[in-house]
């Protein structure tokens, strides 16, 4: 596995891997790597010749200094996951490889940015696209991966790649459970062990609000009933729960029948921000 700390490194690399006519698989990632992370790169090396890893806590795109502070970083576990899923290329900058200026593009995605995480966490999806677009111009990658997780940074990353025209084609892969129902997600690492049964609570709320919405109930009604569920769990606070329409990510009031929907939840668990979905 090789490991390229800078730029001219990594596109060197990827000069020669053009000239040989390799198909490039690239995972996008800030590090602390799980399973999740590992089924990405596990269908990317099922699909490419070479797959790519970034690892880089990208600052821009944190709104909060201390959770950027708290990020967790664990290059040398990483890298023995990596090596373990035949991973070829690891990209692993420094921030200052990666802003030699500070940046100042602005992306603007319209409604989708308006809601869900972008309406808590504002420039949050301009900094992702940003870091994404200049990863995607390093790499050049044929395939890309990302979570379905992250849903609206996959349909805004999705928007970006067709308005400049990419030539990337994208990937959705399911989100990766613990036993538990609990996303795997790196910032679970940060979660106190004494309130983990309380986080599992958020994948029984999105079952159980998926059932509702399947017995045809109105979405007020779930979303009543749904807070009502979080309210014996005092370590979740719960800072989102929608029910929305799946490809552009806009409140349902009334479901029809040919709705695709998501439902998408964010919520504290003690001082950790946790985010979930799951589609119908
Ligand atoms: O999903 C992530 O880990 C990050 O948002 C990404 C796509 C690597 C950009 O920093």
């Amino acid at each position: 596995m090789q490991i390229c700390r800078t730029v001219s490194e990594l596109r060197s690399t990827i000069d020669n891997l053009k000239l040989l006519g390799k198909k490039i698989g690239f995972v996008p990632t800030m590090g602390a790597l799980h399973q999740g992370h590992m089924s990405l790169c596990k269908e990317a090396k099922m699909e490419c010749d070479v797959v790519v890893v970034s690892i880089f806590v990208n600052p821009t795109q944190f709104n909060n200094p201390e959770d950027l502070a708290k990020y967790p970083r664990t290059e040398t576990t990483d890298l023995h996951h990596l090596n373990a899923v035949s991973c070829d290329i690891v990209f692993l900058p420094a921030v200052e490889e990666m802003y030699p200026f500070p940046s100042s593009i602005v992306f603007s995605f319209g409604n989708i940015e308006q809601v869900l995480e972008g309406a808590f966490r504002p420039g949050h999806f301009s900094a992702v696209a940003t870091v994404v677009s200049k990863l995607f111009h390093l790499v050049q990658p044929h395939l890309a991966y990302f979570g379905q997780k992250d849903l609206q940074q996959y349909l805004i990353i999705e928007q970006l790649v067709n308005q400049l025209s990419f030539p990337v084609i994208l990937k959705c892969c399911p989100i990766v459970r613990a036993e538990s129902g609990l996303a795997l997600s790196s910032r679970n690492a940060r979660i106190e062990a004494s309130l983990l049964p309380d986080g599992y609570k958020i994948y029984q709320s999105l079952v159980l609000a998926k059932s509702l919405v399947q017995q045809g109930e109105k979405t007020a009604v779930v979303k009543s009933k749904i807070r009502q569920f979080y309210n014996p769990y005092s370590a979740l606070e719960l800072e989102y729960f929608e029910i929305v329409e799946r490809d552009t990510l806009q409140s349902i009031e009334e479901i029809k029948d040919n709705n695709k929907i998501a439902i998408c939840v964010a919520a504290y668990l003690g001082n950790v921000r946790l985010i979930d979905n799951i589609l119908l």
